[in-house]
């Protein structure tokens, strides 16, 4: 089965072409990281006019590479919700119109579940299992006992972990996206700041607002002491904080749901520190963390839970299909 797969929720213009769920055959994304970092954030409306002018160049250069012909296309895949409205409709949009002219079906694809299964590209699920999701914009411990469904057991009350790392960049004056940057700057700093863990006492859920008043007070303090900040010790201290909660809460649910495998999705995966942390407390569970080009938002992963939610119940969508800023993941 050849799916055809767009996405378009956030500040990246994706398509690919993905075989059986599994063979990525290309995978085509335009980012507009620079156009957004002049800003220090995605701003909507400039992100939707992106995808308009980049989205059916995008689609063509999919097929391209992919060395298919149109008619091969057994499916139409489009990321549904969540996601900033008007970019969401620029992909499903250009996914129905193309659908329609070559008479091929369309089927929406929620963007967590796409990040969930980008790990297929690593390795096989083994139920059950647990997923850290961790974007810019959820952060989510979500359990399955089977393909296709999704109980959602912890979720952010306040702030997502990408969008505290985002902030806390952005207070220390480095570039955008600030993840990656604070993730590299950790790991050469020393934890020498003492920052406070939200554990949230028996509960799944996360909290990282707290976190990211206390070094947003402490840069202020220390400015106005006219005290050097340690800009690397911070990332290192803040990475601790955050990584130790995140690891932590998902260890204790694997064990009291006896999962077999612990996988970690969305933007944040591509976290060394997180990954190094896990592997160390892991103990007999495998871990799947999928390569660095398929953590951040990518077609590929739509077109691969595509194939799956397909095969589990055939339902189609139709061309009254909609986005929705909303994640209905879990939740239905
Ligand atoms: O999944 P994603 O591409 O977009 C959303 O669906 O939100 O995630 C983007 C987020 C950004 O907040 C970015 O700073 C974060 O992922 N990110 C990282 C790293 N690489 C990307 N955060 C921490 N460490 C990284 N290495
Ligand atoms: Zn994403």
């Amino acid at each position: 089965m050849i799916i055809l797969a767009i996405e378009t929720s956030c500040d990246e213009t994706s398509a690919s072409v993905v075989k059986n769920g599994k063979v990525v055959l290309s995978n085509i994304i335009v980012s507009q990281i620079d156009i957004h970092a002049e800003f220090g954030g995605v701003v909507p409306e400039i992100a939707s006019r992106h995808h308009v002018v980049s989205v059916t160049k995008v689609i063509e250069k999919a097929i391209e590479e992919a060395k298919i012909t149109i008619d091969q296309i057994d499916l139409v895949a489009v990321t549904k919700e969540p996601g900033l409205i008007g970019a969401l409709l620029v992909g499903i949009n250009a996914a129905k119109a193309f659908a329609f002219i070559n008479s091929i079906p369309i089927i929406g694809v929620n963007h967590i579940k796409g990040h969930i299964y980008a790990n297929l590209i690593e390795g096989e699920m083994k139920f059950p299992l647990v997923t850290l999701v961790v974007s810019g914009g959820h952060t989510e411990l979500i359990l399955m006992e089977k393909h296709n469904d999704f109980k959602l057991i912890g979720f952010t009350l306040d702030d997502a972990v990408g969008e505290a790392y985002d902030k806390i960049a952005r207070v220390l004056g480095l570039s955008y996206p600030g993840g990656p940057v604070v993730d590299k700057l950790a790991a050469i700093g020393n934890d020498s700041y003492d920052l406070p863990r939200a554990y949230l006492k028996d509960s799944y859920n996360f909290s990282f607002s707290g976190l990211k008043s206390a070094v947003i007070n402490l840069i202020h303090n220390c400015k106005q002491r006219g005290e050097e900040i340690r800009i690397n010790d911070l990332c290192t201290s803040f990475q601790n904080s955050v990584t130790d909660v995140l690891v932590k809460k998902t260890l204790n649910l694997a064990e009291e749901y006896q999962v077999k495998q612990i996988l970690v999705a969305g933007g944040v995966a591509a976290n060394r520190g997180l990954k190094e942390k896990l592997l160390k407390n892991i103990k007999n569970r495998e871990l799947l963390i999928p390569a660095i080009e398929y953590c951040t938002d990518n077609a590929a992963m739509i077109g691969i839970a595509a194939y799956y939610q397909y095969q589990d119940n055939k339902k189609l969508s139709d061309m009254s299909l909609n986005g929705s800023p909303r994640n209905s993941l879990g939740r239905d």
